[in-house]
């Protein structure tokens, strides 16, 4: 893992000030994330949960820096994101975050052992396939090395990812959904290795999730409705209700 000055252990690894996103619809600008205040400590295993469509991937998005909020900051280990163009964005991601995507998002051509070894590629290292092979065989897919996506089951794609997310250990994990096209037995196994993982790397897990038990798993829990925190998990009082109609 990188230590630097960017990345002091006393500061939050996360933190959301005031973030608002809005886009344009064919039908008009949508309101999607509406001022979200958010602190998370380093190691610490947050749940993400809320109702479909109350901004739980818009909002990973923005803290990975896929996505520019409309106003409000973001830091993360130290790096405020409006002071980083996109190559600075790509590169910070690199370093220190890993991301699972809802829809997995492998790369067709490359077979599970490829994919899972781009980032470490990226990063320059020399035994990226090594790793990249252990990392498969820790999610239980060291059988399905030169399989490519299209021939791998949705729960092997996630499992996929999970180690591509995890390989290069990233001092931050954003997972959308890491669970949820996994059957209760693998499920349960994935979360006891994501923990595991980053237990030992000293990774904060922001986990999104509409499982209630990976939820409860976590250390606390984050709830969204319509493009804010209604909870933080820590005791605070919501944030007033929206007094605009949701988009
Ligand atoms: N590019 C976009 N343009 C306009 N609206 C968008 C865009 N992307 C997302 N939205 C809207 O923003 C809202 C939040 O979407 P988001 O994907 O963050 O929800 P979610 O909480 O992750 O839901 P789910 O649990 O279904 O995955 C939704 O109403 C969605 O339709
Ligand atoms: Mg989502």
């Amino acid at each position: 893992m990188t230590q630097s000055r960017s990345s002091d252990p006393a500061l939050p690894i996360v933190e959301l000030a005031g973030v608002h996103l809005t886009l344009d619809s064919g039908a008009g600008p949508v309101n999607i994330l509406r001022g979200i205040d958010l602190s998370v400590a380093r190691g610490e295993r947050i749940g993400v949960v809320g109702p479909s469509g109350s901004g739980k991937s818009t909002m990973m998005m923005v803290m990975a820096g896929l996505e520019r909020p409309s106003s409000g900051r973001i830091t993360v280990a130290g790096k405020e994101f409006a002071g980083l163009n996109e190559d600075g964005l790509a590169r910070f991601r690199r370093d220190h975050v890993g991301i699972v995507f809802q829809a997995f998002h492998l790369v067709p051509t490359m077979t599970a052992l490829e994919n899972v070894a781009i980032p470490l590629e990226f990063a320059g290292a020399s035994d990226a396939f090594d790793r990249a092979r252990k990392g498969l065989e820790a999610v239980g897919l060291g059988h399905r090395l030169t399989h490519y996506p299209g021939q791998l089951s949705g729960g092997e794609q996630q499992r996929v990812a999970l180690a591509r997310a995890f390989v290069a250990e990233p001092s931050l994990l954003l997972a959308d959904e890491p669970t949820g096209n996994l059957d209760a037995d693998t499920g349960a196994q994935v979360v006891r290795l994501l923990f595991e993982l980053a237990e030992r790397n000293g990774t904060t897990l922001i986990l999104i999730t509409h499982d209630n038990a990976l939820a409860r798993s976590c250390d606390r829990t984050v709830r969204l409705s319509d493009g804010r925190i209604v909870d933080d998990g820590l005791g605070r009082p919501a944030q007033a209700p929206a007094t605009v109609a949701a988009q």
